[in-house]
């Protein structure tokens, strides 16, 4: 079966000589893109469908959420906009909705969450649990997770629970917990912050999660400067994500170890918190994703591109840069070569946008510009 796409004002597929194409097509065989090139040579195919003059970008790949949880903490957003701060301690109130949930409920909220994230163009996103913080939880989480991606992240270590001394607690994670949950993960993740886990825990959950054979990402440096994002450039981690207070130091070992400095602007939006200069991180050589964080508590967004809105008005970016750490950036930090582009060979995960170019999606921020999503 193949499908030609046609009349392509503008397509983005991150080729090494062409980035961009104008007027062009793109031919879909069997779920992976066969062919790129100018629309007037587009060869025969089973099915055509028409971009009418309109921009195809490859799909969002959004590298870090929550979005398996239960309960809301609008209250809590509404008390930080009159001027509270945030504190990590707030993941315990959607612990307690989400223990109370039960699977089938998780799942339909989580199945709900993801229609969304999908309308507005993501084709490929990274679950956590962490919601849990009891070994039957974070297994259920999983295994809900599980239906929803095979991006499937192990976060027990999300914040110490109520009642639980932080040792013992990183002793149940690295222990009975992550035996029953390493089989339904992909990757371990910890929430290295003052008010979670220090530099010491942290190393444990990552380095016995590595040994049963997950691979490594953070949270760091989200609520202070801290010593997250050089655990994760000492351990070889795919990324360090939040990134929002950096020393020159973390800067220089992010380039230096290529691991993706994963920014999610949603978060400082939502927390006030200021934004960190993804133009210097460009500039010093490091590899950048953009991520909603899609979580009740920092950063309750499934929208990719409002999140490429905000790095490009208040992060320094330039629109084209934003939309690759969105899609091709993404897809580093997942460690995965067959998304977040659209060479001959990638998945066929693209998006069809009612705009004369990638440009409008931060141009227009907050405006539904997709219109088609396609997927292998
Ligand atoms: O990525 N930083 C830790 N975890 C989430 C926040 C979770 C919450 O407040 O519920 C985050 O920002
Ligand atoms: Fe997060």
């Amino acid at each position: 079966m193949s499908t030609a796409i046609t009349d392509i004002g503008e397509l983005v597929t991150w080729e090494a000589e062409q980035p961009i194409r104008h007027d062009a097509a793109l031919v879909v065989e069997d779920g992976r893109v066969a062919w790129v090139g100018p629309s007037a040579d587009v060869p025969a195919t089973d099915e055509r469908v028409d971009a009418g003059g309109g921009t195809v970008i490859p799909g969002f790949v959004d590298s870090h959420t929550h979005l398996v949880f239960a309960g809301d903490r609008a209250a809590e957003f509404a008390a930080r906009m009159a001027g509270e701060r945030y504190a990590a301690g707030g993941i315990r109130t959607t612990v307690a909705a989400t223990r109370e949930a039960g699977a089938d409920a998780l799942e339909a909220l989580g199945r709900k969450r993801l229609a969304e994230l999908r309308a507005q163009g993501t084709t490929t996103v990274e679950v956590k649990s962490g919601y849990g913080l009891d070994t039957a939880t974070e297994e259920a989480l999983l295994r809900v997770a599980g239906r929803l991606t095979p991006e499937t992240t192990f976060l027990g270590a999300h914040v110490v629970p109520q009642g639980w001394d932080a040792d013992a607690y990183v002793d149940l994670v690295t222990g009975e917990m992550l035996a029953r949950c390493a089989p339904l993960a992909k990757w371990v993740d910890v929430f290295c912050e003052t008010g979670a886990f220090d530099a010491d825990q942290s190393r444990a959950v990552l380095e016995a999660g590595m040994a049963a054979g997950l691979l490594p990402r953070i949270h760091a440096n989200q609520l202070g400067y801290g010593p997250g994002v050089q655990l994760a450039c000492e351990l070889g981690a795919a990324a360090a994500d939040h990134c929002t207070y950096l020393s020159n130091a973390d800067v220089a070992a992010l380039a230096d170890t290529g691991v993706v400095a994963g920014l999610l602007p949603g978060v400082e939006f939502s927390t006030r918190h200021p934004y960190p200069d993804a133009r210097h991180l460009l500039d010093a050589g490091v590899r950048i994703a953009i991520a909603t964080d899609c979580n009740p508590g920092t950063s309750y967004t499934s929208s990719m591109p409002f999140c490429i809105a905000l790095a490009v008005r208040e992060m320094g970016l330039t629109p084209t840069e934003a939309l690759r750490a969105a899609t091709e950036g993404g897809a580093r930090s997942l460690r995965r070569d067959d998304v977040g582009h659209l060479r001959v060979g990638a998945r066929a995960d693209l998006v069809l946008l009612d705009a004369p170019s990638h440009v409008h999606l931060a141009y227009r921020p907050g405006v539904p510009l997709v219109t088609r999503v396609l997927t292998a």
